[in-house]
């Protein structure tokens, strides 16, 4: 792995205005991506991962968003200050996403073929040519047939072939960061397996960065290099796959590795964490976790913000809390 760090997301701080209040969403979220790593950022439902992502991409509506503080830095440049115009070249050129449903990124009423050529003649290719790019970058997700795939609109696909569309149209500009913001969610066990073993090929064939957003720890597992756990707005730990899986220390990483099914086995979560992702708008003092944390110490976690700050032992592996497993 390359060691030059091509984005760095630094304080960032994200609020909503809501009818019911002010949605407190991003608190702190600090992480690196380096060349051709890939880091998974894993949480709970509503921790706060796609509006992390959403800022990458400047794609926070605003309002009701509000950006109250931080830095995205991508190639040394402050993604926060840059202009609509240059932002929209950046997402087009550099930085790609995936979301998790295909069907409402792809337009129902256009083949795919009226889809991948608009984004390529975007990029400046003549219509014949942007046409034999089409067939190549599907041939490349593996797609089947691909010249008869042009022809479908995306209800003929099935789920796991509108994410290669997705992905395939996502590479067509080879970017130098892909965002899969939970690419694998709506398939089923086999499919999901074959999409993320190809996003993984194609991380490693166009050198790219990938962020990988995901619920699920299992899928990270075998997928990233690096991970970030994300609860309720903030990075609570992060480090490398090892450190993580094998000296995670938070008491939500314990809960959520606990979590993760043993392998071939469908049945439902045994041991899932007890209590609920809290509201945002009224989120709790101290450490947000501290409601659902059996390692809380009064007058301390629900009192105290516990800040991110590297292990002394184990370079690179960072974490915010007041009383670790194993610290
Ligand atoms: N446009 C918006 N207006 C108000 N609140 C929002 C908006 N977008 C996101 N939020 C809030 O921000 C918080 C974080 O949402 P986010 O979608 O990032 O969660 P997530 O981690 O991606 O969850 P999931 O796993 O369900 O996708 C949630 O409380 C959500 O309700
Ligand atoms: S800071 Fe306290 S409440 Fe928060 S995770 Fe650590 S022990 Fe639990
Ligand atoms: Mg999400």
């Amino acid at each position: 792995m390359n060691d030059e760090v091509i984005l760095s997301v630094r304080n960032l701080k994200i609020h909503f205005d809501t009818e019911e209040g002010e949605v407190k969403a991003i608190e702190n979220v600090n992480y690196d991506l380096r060349k051709n790593e890939t880091l998974g950022i894993v949480g709970e439902t509503g921790s706060g991962k796609s509006v992390s992502a959403y800022a990458v991409m400047g794609l926070i509506p605003q309002p009701p968003g509000r950006i109250l503080g931080g830095e995205i830095i991508f190639k040394e440049k402050d993604l926060l200050k840059v202009k609509k115009d240059e932002m929209r070249k950046i997402r087009g050129n550099e930085i790609a996403m995936i979301f998790q449903e295909p069907m409402t990124s792809l337009n129902p009423v256009f083949t795919i073929e009226e889809q991948m050529l608009d984004i390529l003649r975007a990029h400046g290719f003549s219509k014949k040519d942007a046409r034999l790019k089409s067939i190549e970058a599907l041939e490349k997700v593996k797609m089947p047939d691909p010249k008869l795939v042009l022809k479908k609109y995306p209800h003929e696909l099935s789920g796991g072939m509108r994410q290669r569309v997705m992905i395939a149209m996502a590479l067509s500009c080879e970017p130098s960061l892909l965002i899969a913001d939970e690419p694998t969610t709506a398939l089923d066990v086999t499919v999901q397996a074959q999409i993320l073993k190809l996003l993984k090929r194609m991380q490693e064939e166009y050198n790219m960065s990938v962020l990988l957003i995901t619920h699920d720890l299992g899928v990270v597992a075998q997928n990233c290099d690096s991970i970030a756990v994300m609860y309720a707005g903030n990075i609570v730990e992060y480090g490398s796959a090892e450190q993580i899986f094998e000296r995670g220390m938070h008491p939500y990483t314990k809960g959520l590795l606990k979590a993760i099914p043993p392998l071939e086995e469908k049945t439902e979560k045994l041991n899932v964490i007890p209590g609920v992702v809290p509201n945002l708008i009224y989120p709790p003092q101290g450490c947000r976790f501290h409601p659902r944390c059996g390692r809380a110490t009064r007058g301390k976690c629900d009192v105290e913000i516990p800040t991110l700050e590297e292990i002394k032992d184990d370079p690179g592996h960072k974490l915010a809390c007041f009383n670790p497993y194993g610290g």
